[in-house]
C-alpha cells in the first residue's frame, strides 16, 4: 500500500531522512518508532506529499507520490502531529471545511460528518468552537477530520502526544477500531508502549536511519524474549536470553540485584541503539 524506496531528504548538512526503504501493506497497522529528531514527521510530510524527498520514491496504492499530487491525496488522510485546527470554526465547520476542500457533494459531506462525529462520539460538541475543546476532544476531531474524505490511509504522527492516560486510551480505542474496519494504518510514535500495544509491525528510526523492522515477535526473538534487568555499579545491564532455562541458569549465579521478565520493545530498542553506537 505504501512503498518507500531508498527515500532521503537532506537539508543542507542535515539529513532527516536517510536511505530509507520500508513497505506497508494493505490493511497492516504499522509503527515508525523514534526518538524526536529521529525523522518520523519527515516521512510522513513525504508520504502525504507535503515535501519531496531529495532522491528515491515513494508509492501509495501503486501511485508515484509527486508534490500535490490529487490521486494520491484522496488516498490518504493525515492527523497531523501538531494541531492545526481552525480554531475559531465550530467541531462541524471545520469538518465541513475539509469535505468542501475535497470537494466532496453537499450530501455526502452531511452524512459524512453525522457519522464521524457519532463514531468519536464528538455530536454533543458539533457547534462548540474548535479551540475550546480538551486536548483529547481536539485529537479527536482531528482524526474525524482526516476520515472526512474517506482515505485508505491513514497517517497518524504521534497522536497521543500530551494527552493524560484516559484520553489517551480513548485515542487508542478509536485508532483501534480504524483498523478493524479494514484501514491501513501508519503511526509514529516515540512512546515504545504505544506501539507495543497498537502496532502489528514495527520500524526504528533513528538518525534519520532505520535501525530495523519487522513483527514484534521477529524483533524479540533477535534479541531474545526473556531479559534480565541488573542494576550493577550503579547501572542497570540488560541481559537477553533465548529461553526461560537458559535465563534462570544465568541469574542463579548473578547477585540479589536483578530482575526476571519477558522482554519488551522498549528493550530492544535500547539494545539496538546500543549495539549501533558500538
Ligand atoms: N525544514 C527543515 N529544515 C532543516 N532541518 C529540518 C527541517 N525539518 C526537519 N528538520 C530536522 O530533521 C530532523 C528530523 O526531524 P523530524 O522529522 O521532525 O523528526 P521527528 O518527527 O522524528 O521528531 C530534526 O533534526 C529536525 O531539526
Ligand atoms: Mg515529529
Amino acid at each position: 500500500m505504501i512503498v518507500l524506496e531508498k527515500v532521503t531528504k537532506k537539508y543542507n548538512d542535515v539529513i532527516p531522512v536517510n536511505n530509507i526503504s520500508l513497505q506497508i501493506n494493505k490493511g497492516e497497522f504499522f509503527g515508525l518508532l523514534g526518538p524526536n529528531g529521529a525523522g518520523k514527521t519527515t516521512i510522513i510530510r513525504i508520504i502525504s506529499s507535503l515535501i519531496l524527498p531529495t532522491s528515491g520514491r515513494v508509492l501509495v496504492a501503486g501511485h508515484p507520490v509527486n508534490r500535490n499530487n490529487i490521486d494520491v491525496k484522496s488516498l490518504i488522510g493525515l492527523v497531523p502531529q501538531h494541531n492545526n485546527l481552525e480554531s475559531e470554526l465550530t467541531v462541524s465547520e471545520n469538518l465541513r471545511l475539509h469535505g468542501m476542500l475535497y470537494r466532496m457533494p453537499r450530501k455526502k459531506i452531511n452524512e459524512r460528518i453525522d457519522e464521524l462525529l457519532g463514531f468519536t462520539q464528538l455530536a454533543e460538541k458539533a457547534d462548540v468552537q474548535a479551540g475550546k475543546l480538551s486536548g483529547g476532544m481536539k485529537r479527536k476531531l482531528l482524526i474525524a477530520r482526516a476520515l472526512m474524505h474517506n482515505p485508505s490511509v491513514l497517517l497518524l504522527d504521534e497522536p497521543t502526544v500530551g494527552l493524560d492516560v484516559s484520553s489517551r486510551r480513548v485515542v487508542w480505542d478509536l485508532i483501534k477500531g480504524l483498523h478493524q474496519r479494514g484501514i491501513t494504518i501508519l503511526l509514529t510514535t516515540h512512546y515504545l508502549e504505544e506501539a507495543e500495544a497498537l502496532c502489528s509491525r514495527i520500524a526504528l528510526l533513528k538518525n534519520g536511519k532505520l535501525l530495523m523492522s519487522g513483527s514484534l515477535q521477529e524483533l524479540k526473538k533477535l534479541v531474545g524474549p526473556i531479559v534480565i534487568e541488573e542494576f550493577k555499579n550503579n547501572k542497570t545491564v540488560l541481559h537477553f536470553y533465548k529461553s526461560q532455562q537458559e535465563a534462570l541458569k544465568a541469574a542463579s549465579l548473578m547477585g540479589t540485584n536483578i530482575k526476571l521478565r519477558n522482554t519488551r520493545l522498549e528493550d530492544i530498542f535500547v539494545r539496538i541503539t546500543e549495539e549501533k553506537s558500538e
